[in-house]
């Protein structure tokens, strides 16, 4: 229904560009002046008219989702639907007058100057709809600014609207008016060209309500951050690992052969398992030609300096060079790398792995469990070929019947992926790593993984097989290895919001907020960088300009998600775990949900909060990475925290 209604509104209001233009064109054209307005005029003035009545119509329709949905609507297209009425009426209405009495026109000057007027008003509640209120803003000036041009120009030659002329005037007006929209395209385009260089410090804040503080002079360095204090090796185990980014040829089981940029040979990377508590040291080397690289954890709450973001807390690691991540594996759970740089296109080529951190107490693996990771994956583009590792069709697992069995899924995409697991009773042990308080078993899951987010599933091995999907690819688990029937009932969707059971939490929804943030997700057409594009928005904004959420050390944050737009928006924020207290107004009743990574659907509105116990400048994007490239990117400060390193195309750091 939201989206239904969403883009049925964003087609009208696009429709309604072309109209306004044949109003303009019939409304103010040759013959503008005769007393007599032309039935073409009217008619496409009618055709105008009728599509902002139907976008008040789904702005009224949109009230149940809050103010936020319907009042952008309501607020723009309803002035213009009144101005463009009282224009109609008055002006263009064709003759239909009581018989007997001799119809009475204004002016044409008259008549031109209100066409202009209400074409003008709904052109902007237009424009607000599908570019913005910027944009809305900047079209009612120019339209203001015409008029006011054709206007002054008629007053001072003293004369009135040339009368039909033939083809000239009209060619010679179609010309001037495909050169303004040229022009205005060519100046928002080249307005949008990001810096060459952009730093992190010192760009527009938001303060969320706190205090400002120190923001960012003569404080402390993210490469000082490195939790030197938590990471002195001391008596803990030490995990080393090498990952060393390279190219190579992968085979996926389609027989497709991809050229991947993968970690030590391989995609998905090595799978990284360590111990909770443990010390893990990764050197990454770079062994790509030509292109720079990061590793970041993703989900894991490192010290800011090995967080991995080229730009923000060190500089890609240039082709040949080396670094190295030290950070302690301090909450078990399920998580995963990847690089950071170039991230939209890196992680689609195959630059990504699985990070397992294993419980401090919990035995060591051994032939009593399986315990597997399942990364989806889409090779190419969104609409590539869809793998479980490199799996496209559905793999065969042996697994004797009584074994526990542990799926960590992961999905690397940007949209969401549905997993489906039936043949077994299961329960969904974790969401984004943590431990999810009395789950519930189930006949079967059907879950909706957002981009960059994992669940884990546990189960007992039956007699018989266990299918697990997603949405394509997928995995039989059987006990002799054959394949299971596959048509048992899909079993209904897991909503994280309401499974388990509730637990204490440090802060939830009756707390007290430090600071308070809210973040309208909307889809907008325009440039970016230069380039035509649907930019995604945070509060109207892109990256670099959307502000940064600024904090201090031991706030306690909350962060309101509304998601106009109809696509899913996978939130991560970097170095911390979200707890979402209320979904669509609606305060969620099961097991604490802690996330990373939070997928925001089309018209859903997610309270968060957390903790801001992680000093650093973090990355707030969506994971949707094609959108974070197109602008959904915004950060976290911590006042006092400056970041010497900068992003953009004359640097080495290019983190989308
Ligand atoms: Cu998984 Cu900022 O990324
Ligand atoms: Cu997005």
């Amino acid at each position: 229904m939201y989206l239904w209604v969403h883009y049925t509104d964003m087609v009208i209001a696009l429709l309604q560009l072309p109209v306004a233009a044949a109003v303009w064109w019939a409304g103010t054209g040759p013959g503008a002046s005769a007393a007599r307005p032309s039935r073409t005029a009217a008619v496409a003035f009618l055709l105008l008219l009728g599509g902002a009545a139907l976008r008040l119509a789904a702005g009224v329709l949109l009230l149940p989702w809050g103010w936020e949905f319907a009042g952008p609507r309501l607020v723009f297209v309803a002035p213009a639907l009144v101005v463009a009425a009282t224009v109609y009426l008055v002006w263009l209405r064709p003759a239909g007058e009581p018989p007997g009495e001799p119809p009475v026109y204004r002016s044409g000057q008259e008549r031109v100057a209100a066409v202009v007027g209400a074409v003008g008003v709904v052109l902007v509640a237009a424009m607000a709809e599908l570019a913005g209120t910027g944009a809305a803003a900047a079209t009612g000036l120019a339209v203001l600014g015409a008029s006011a041009m054709g206007w002054a120009y008629r007053k001072l030659r003293r004369r009135p609207a040339p009368e039909h002329a033939g083809w000239r005037p009209a060619a010679a007006r179609v010309a001037v008016g495909v050169a303004l929209v040229v022009a205005v395209a060519a100046g928002v385009s080249a307005a949008s060209v990001l810096p060459a260089r952009s730093s992190m410090t010192g760009g527009a804040v938001d303060t969320g309500g706190g205090a400002a503080g120190h923001q960012h002079r003569g404080g402390i360095s993210v490469t000082e951050l490195t939790g030197a204090d938590t990471t002195a090796a001391g008596d803990v185990a030490v995990d080393r690992f090498t990952l060393t980014a390279q190219e190579a040829t992968v085979r996926l089981d389609s027989g497709e052969q991809v050229a991947a940029w993968t970690f030590n040979g391989a995609t998905p990377g090595p799978q990284l398992v360590v111990r909770q508590g443990d010390l893990v040291e990764v050197t990454l080397v770079n062994r790509l030609p030509g292109v720079g690289v990061t590793v970041h954890w993703h989900g894991v709450d490192v010290p800011n300096a090995m967080d991995g973001v080229a730009g923000v807390t060190q500089d890609a690691v240039a082709p040949g060079a080396t670094f190295v991540y030290r950070f302690r594996a301090v909450q078990a759970g399920t998580y995963w790398y990847h690089s950071h740089e170039m991230s939209s296109v890196q992680v689609r080529r195959g630059l990504f792995g699985a990070l397992v951190v294993l419980p401090r107490d919990a035995p060591v693996r051994d032939g009593d469990t399986v315990d597997e990771t399942v990364l989806r994956h889409t090779w190419g583009s969104e609409d590539g070929v869809a793998t479980l590792g490199l799996g496209s069709g559905v793999q065969r697992r042996a697994v004797p019947a009584g074994r526990q069995v542990r799926l960590r899924l992961v999905n690397t995409d940007g949209d969401p992926a549905t997993f489906t697991l039936t043949g077994a009773p299961v329960r969904v042990a974790a969401i984004d790593g943590t431990d999810v308080h009395e789950p519930g078993v189930l006949p079967g899951a059907r879950i909706l993984v957002g981009g960059g987010a994992r669940y884990d599933l546990v189960f007992t091995m039956p007699d018989q097989p266990v299918t697990l999907r997603a949405d394509g690819p997928g995995i039989v688990y059987s006990p002799h290895g054959d394949a299971g029937p596959d048509h048992a009932a899909a079993p209904a969707m897991l909503d994280p919001a309401r499974y388990g059971t509730p637990a204490a939490t440090a802060f939830g929804t009756d707390s007290r907020f430090d600071r308070r943030f809210t973040l309208r997700l909307d889809e907008r057409l325009g440039f970016y960088d230069g380039r035509p594009a649907v930019r995604y928005t945070l509060n109207d904004a892109t990256f670099p300009d959307v502000p940064m959420l600024m904090v201090s050390d031991g706030d306690l944050v909350e962060v309101t998600y509304i998601n106009r737009s109809g696509q899913h928006h996978p939130m991560h924020l970097h170095g911390h775990h979200m707890l979402v207290l209320a979904r669509n107004g609606r305060t969620t009743t099961g097991s604490p949900w802690w996330v990373d990574t939070l997928d925001a659907g089309p018209g859903e509105t997610y309270r968060v909060a957390f903790r801001a116990d992680n000093p650093g400048m973090w990355m707030d994007h969506c994971h949707n990475l094609e959108h974070a490239a197109n602008g959904m990117i915004l950060h976290l400060g911590y006042t006092g925290v400056t970041s010497p390193f900068q992003t953009g195309s004359g640097t080495v750091n290019h983190p989308e």
